[in-house]
C-alpha cells in the first residue's frame, strides 16, 4: 500500500542548509512510491510577530523553493496551511486531548519562551497544531530533522490517547523520519548550536539562496579547532565534524572517504574544496527559484495544492467530527 507522506516548513525566511539537509532532500526522495502532502506552515509562523508584507513574501518563497529543490506538484500536493481551514479545527479538537504538563516540557516552547512572562499562548499550543497538521491527513510518514523529534512523539502520544477513548482507527499513528547524516546541522560559528534561520549572526548560516561570496565568507571563517587533524568526530571535534557532514551529504561522498582524501591536509584545503561543493549544489536550486517564485504559475500550483488538500482534510474531520459527537448531524 502506499504510504502517505506529510512534512511542513515554516515561512520564516533564511531556509538554510540545515533545512534542506535534514528535511527538503528527504521530501525529495520519498515522492517516489508515496503520496507526499508537503505545508508552508504559515499559521506557525504567527506564534511570533511577523509583519505582515514579510510573511507573505515568505510563503511564497518557500513554495518556490519546495519546487526548485525538486517537489512535483504533479505528483505531490503543495499548499498554503491556513488555505485549508481544516488545520485549526483539529488543532482545537486536539487542544482538548493534549495536556498543559505535556506541553510545559517541549524544548521549543521552553526555549522561546524563557523568561517572557507574556509569551503568545500560540507558542504553547504550537506543537499541538502540529499534531493536527500530520493527523489530518492520516499521514504514515513524517519526515523531519531531529529538533522536531519530541513534537513527533507528542503527535504520536495524542493519536494513541484519542484512538484509545472513540475508536482504534480514529488517527493514523505517524512515524519520523530522520536521516542518519544531515538531521541535525549545526551552526557555522559555533558549532555547539544547530543552524537556525533566526540566528543574529547571518555567517552562521548557509541560506539557499546565498550568492557565491556570502557562501564562501561563511564556510571560510566556520569555527573550527586547532589540532589541524581532519577527522570526524562530533563530540571532540565538532566544528570539523559539521564541515564533513555538509561536505558528506552535499556531494554523496561516504565520512571515511573524506577521512581518507584530507588526512594530512589543512582545513584551508577542505573548506575551500567545501565552498566549491556548495555553491555547485546550490546555483541550480537558486536558478530555478528565480524561474518560478515570480510566476502565475507558482499560484496555481498553490490553489490546486490548497483544493487536494481540503478534499482529503474534510474526510478526516467528518470522521473525528462523528467520533467525538459534535455538530447537529
Ligand atoms: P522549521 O521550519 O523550523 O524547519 C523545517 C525543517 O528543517 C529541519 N531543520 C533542520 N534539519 C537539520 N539541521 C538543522 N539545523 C535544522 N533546522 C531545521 C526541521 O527539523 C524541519 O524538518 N515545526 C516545524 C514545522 C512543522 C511541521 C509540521 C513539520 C509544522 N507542522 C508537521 C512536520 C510536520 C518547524 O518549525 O520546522
Amino acid at each position: 500500500m502506499t504510504k502517505r507522506v506529510f512534512s511542513g516548513v515554516q515561512p520564516t525566511g533564511n531556509i538554510h542548509i540545515g533545512n534542506y539537509l535534514g528535511a527538503l532532500t528527504q521530501f525529495v526522495r520519498l515522492q517516489d512510491g508515496n503520496e507526499c502532502v508537503y505545508c508552508i506552515v504559515d499559521m506557525h509562523a504567527i506564534t511570533l510577530p511577523k509583519a505582515p508584507e514579510e510573511l507573505r513574501d515568505n510563503i511564497l518563497d518557500v513554495a518556490a523553493l519546495y519546487i526548485a529543490v525538486g517537489i512535483d506538484p504533479a505528483r505531490s500536493i503543495v499548499f498554503v496551511q491556513s488555505d485549508v481551514p481544516g488545520h485549526a479545527e483539529l488543532a482545537w479538537i486536539l487542544m482538548c486531548n493534549s495536556y498543559t504538563g505535556e506541553l510545559s516540557r517541549m524544548t521549543q516552547f521552553k526555549d522561546k519562551s524563557r523568561g517572557n512572562e507574556s509569551a503568545p499562548t500560540g507558542l504553547f499550543a504550537y506543537p499541538v497544531l502540529m499534531a493536527a497538521d500530520i493527523l489530518l491527513y492520516d499521514s504514515d510518514i513524517v519526515p523531519v530533522g531531529n529538533d522536531q523529534k519530541q513534537h513527533i512523539e507528542l503527535t504520536r502520544d495524542i493519536a494513541i490517547r484519542v484512538n484509545n477513548k472513540y475508536g482504534s482507527d480514529t488517527f493514523v499513528v505517524p512515524e519520523g523520519r530522520f536521516l542518519k547524516e544531515g538531521a541535525r546541522i549545526m551552526s557555522l560559528d559555533d558549532p555547539a548550536a544547530k543552524m537556525s534561520k533566526s540566528a543574529a549572526n547571518s555567517l552562521s548560516r548557509i541560506s539557499l539562496l546565498d550568492d557565491a561570496s556570502k557562501i564562501k565568507k561563511a564556510i571560510m571563517r566556520a569555527a573550527t579547532d586547532s589540532d589541524g587533524e581532519i577527522r570526524f568526530d562530533p563530540e571532540n571535534k565538532p566544528g570539523i565534524s559539521n564541515l564533513l557532514t555538509i561536505y558528506s551529504v552535499f556531494a554523496g561522498t561516504p565520512l571515511a572517504d573524506l577521512e581518507k582524501t584530507y588526512a594530512g591536509q589543512g582545513y584551508g584545503t577542505l573548506k575551500k574544496d567545501l565552498v566549491d561543493v556548495v555553491t555547485d549544489a546550490l546555483t541550480p536550486i537558486k536558478q530555478s527559484y528565480e524561474e518560478v517564485r515570480h510566476s502565475e504559475e507558482l499560484l496555481r500550483i498553490l490553489k490546486d495544492g490548497a483544493e487536494r488538500a481540503n478534499a482529503i482534510s474534510e474526510q478526516t474531520l467528518k470522521r473525528v467530527k462523528e467520533r467525538f459527537g459534535l455538530g447537529s448531524r
